[in-house]
């Protein structure tokens, strides 16, 4: 980022000049680079937007805005993140859809057998997280893709937990569309992954106009790029983008030959551990299933979450503390809060010993 915020610095797609072509090689590169990492058969597929909230806004406005009508249905789950679920109660009740919400089974992963017998016809998308960012829970995607496509519905997946964790493959998933923030990544705010299948970006309407995304521009009548460069209009997040790759670099090499699925096999060793240490306090309750994707939701009688945070972060240890942006997933458990420990890939048991001693300090000042 210092090098392409600096020596390298130019705007990318316009300039004839060397340093502006060299940029727009790179920008370009990084896609390529995503493409591979997410296991795209085709970079055009790899839309850069400012975030998965972006991704899921552009998703919703410019797919959903021809593709959903009125009375027709989007089916969301009870823990998705407010950035799957804002953006398509807007659309709906801009064209007058129905939000339906699946539940989750007992152990908090989203209950696709009530998925498969509730989706209907009028069903047009299903839009839920790979990986829950509260409690760690994997969702069975190829399943989900399989009970989504036998009504003709699309389904969306909400990647931002999932593309830090484990390896990404949008053949195999055989989800429509996927989005996810790089921040998640080791990477920089400011830029995020939108992928959709070829054929539903190039039917897609511009949902953002200004430059870049053209093609000719009259006061007759203005035709549009092909995707995605449709979807990206104005100058985009040039720095941020470079960095995305940067940090996909790093990702990769620090997970080794074993490759992305290492990260998920260490993370989530490291979250049992926890949740077995956890157990050992007799007033802790923990969300979420058994099996988590390195995350460990729990709460304390008798002490607010964010109580628990300040006293952790006393001790150095991070947690966050509070709704993590999934109030109807606390409304689901009825508390209005959670601690959260979430696990990364420098992460090792002296963080967990770390926690559980800041844990004590707790139990102390709480009595
Ligand atoms: C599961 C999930 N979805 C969506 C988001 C939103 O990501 P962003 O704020 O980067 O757009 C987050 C971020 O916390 C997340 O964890």
């Amino acid at each position: 980022m210092n090098r392409a915020m600096g020596e390298d610095y130019a705007t990318v797609h316009r300039g004839v000049y060397a340093r502006s072509a060299n940029m727009t090689l790179a920008y370009e590169a990084a896609r390529r680079r995503v493409a591979e990492f997410m296991g795209a058969t085709n970079e055009n597929e790899i839309v850069f937007v400012r975030g998965a909230t972006e991704g899921i806004n552009l998703a919703a406005n410019s797919w959903g805005g021809v593709n959903i009508g009125e009375g027709d249905r989007i089916m969301l789950s009870q823990l998705e993140h407010h950035s799957n679920i804002v953006p398509w109660q807007i659309l709906a009740g801009h064209i007058g859809a129905h939000i339906d919400v699946c539940p989750l089974t007992e152990d908090g992963r989203i209950d696709l057998d009530w998925l498969e017998a509730n989706l209907t016809e009028k069903h047009k998308l299903v839009a839920l997280a790979h990986v829950s960012n509260v409690l760690g829970s994997v969702l069975d995607a190829k399943r989900a893709a399989k009970i989504t496509h036998k009504v003709g519905a699309k389904l969306l997946l909400d990647g931002c937990q999932a593309a830090p964790r484990m390896a990404l493959d949008m053949g195999a998933l055989d989800c429509d569309f996927y989005v996810w923030s790089a921040h998640k990544l080791y990477g920089p705010t400011g830029v995020g992954v939108l992928w959709a299948r070829s054929e539903l970006l190039e039917a897609m309407p511009p949902w953002q106009g200004g430059g870049s995304m053209i093609d000719r521009v009259s006061f007759d009548g203005t035709s549009y790029a092909p995707a995605p460069g449709r979807f990206e209009a104005g100058t985009p997040m040039i720095t941020e983008v470079i960095a995305l790759h940067a940090a996909i670099d790093y990702v990769e090499s620090a997970s080794g030959t074993s490759g992305m699925d290492s990260m998920f096999a260490h993370e989530s060793a490291l979250a049992a551990e926890l949740r077995e240490a956890l157990r050992s306090i007799n007033s802790v309750t923990l969300y979420g299933p058994e099996q988590s994707a390195g995350i460990v939701s729990f709460t304390m009688e008798g002490v607010h979450p964010h109580d628990i945070g300040t006293i952790l972060d006393e001790e150095n240890v991070a947690v966050r503390a509070g709704h993590h942006c999934a109030q109807p997933l606390m409304d689901h458990y009825g508390i209005p809060a959670t601690a959260r420990a979430s696990f990364g890939l420098y992460s090792d048991e002296a963080d967990i010993t770390a926690l559980m001693r800041a844990m004590d300090r707790v139990q102390k000042i709480f009595g």
